[in-house]
This record gives C-alpha cells, structure tokens and sequence, in this order.
C-alpha cells in the first residue's frame, strides 16, 4: 500500500485524490491518509502530490514509521474523500 506522510500535514492538495482509481483516500482534519485495505499499490498517487507527501510503504522513511498506523487507525475514523478541494496552504 502507499502512504500519506508527514509533508501532507497542514496542506492538503487533495490532488492524489482525484487519480485514485479505488477511493482510498480518507480526510483528517489536517492531512489525508490512505487505507491500506483499499489501496491496490498503483502508484499513479505518489507523482501527483505538490510536496512528495505519498510513499510506497517500503519506502517510507524510519523517521515516519508511525505513519503507518495513523494511515491505517485514521481511515477508520475519517470519511473518504474522493473529489479534491481547495488546499489548506491557501487558508492559513
Ligand atoms: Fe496531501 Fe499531497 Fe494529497 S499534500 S492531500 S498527499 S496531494
């Protein structure tokens, strides 16, 4: 599965969005994650986001292993997204 990072925080494009064929995406308050459930590793995600948030899990760097587990916990807490909207840069 692909991961939403930490970069993502307080952004929150949305752009990844819009290419996700399954609709893996869920919206936190202040950044996205994805459901490793759902997520079927196509990676078309990844290139799309502005700041490099999206990782292939294997490629997810050891400082942000705890993202794991908050793309995993968060996607059964928030609601899927799945049209991008205004990004949270914008609205600071
Ligand atoms: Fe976040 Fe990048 Fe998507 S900032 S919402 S992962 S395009």
């Amino acid at each position: 599965a692909f991961i939403v990072g930490k970069e993502c925080n307080g952004c929150k494009y949305t752009v990844c969005v819009d290419v996700c064929p399954v609709d893996a995406f869920h919206e936190a308050e202040k950044f996205l994650v994805i459901n490793p459930d759902t997520c079927i590793s196509c990676s078309v995600c990844a290139p799309e986001c502005p700041v490099d948030a999206i990782y292939d899990e294997f490629d997810l760097p050891i400082k942000q292993i705890s993202y794991l587990e908050i793309n995993r916990n968060f996607s059964s807490l928030y609601p899927v997204i799945s049209a991008s909207k205004a990004t949270m840069v914008f609205r600071k």
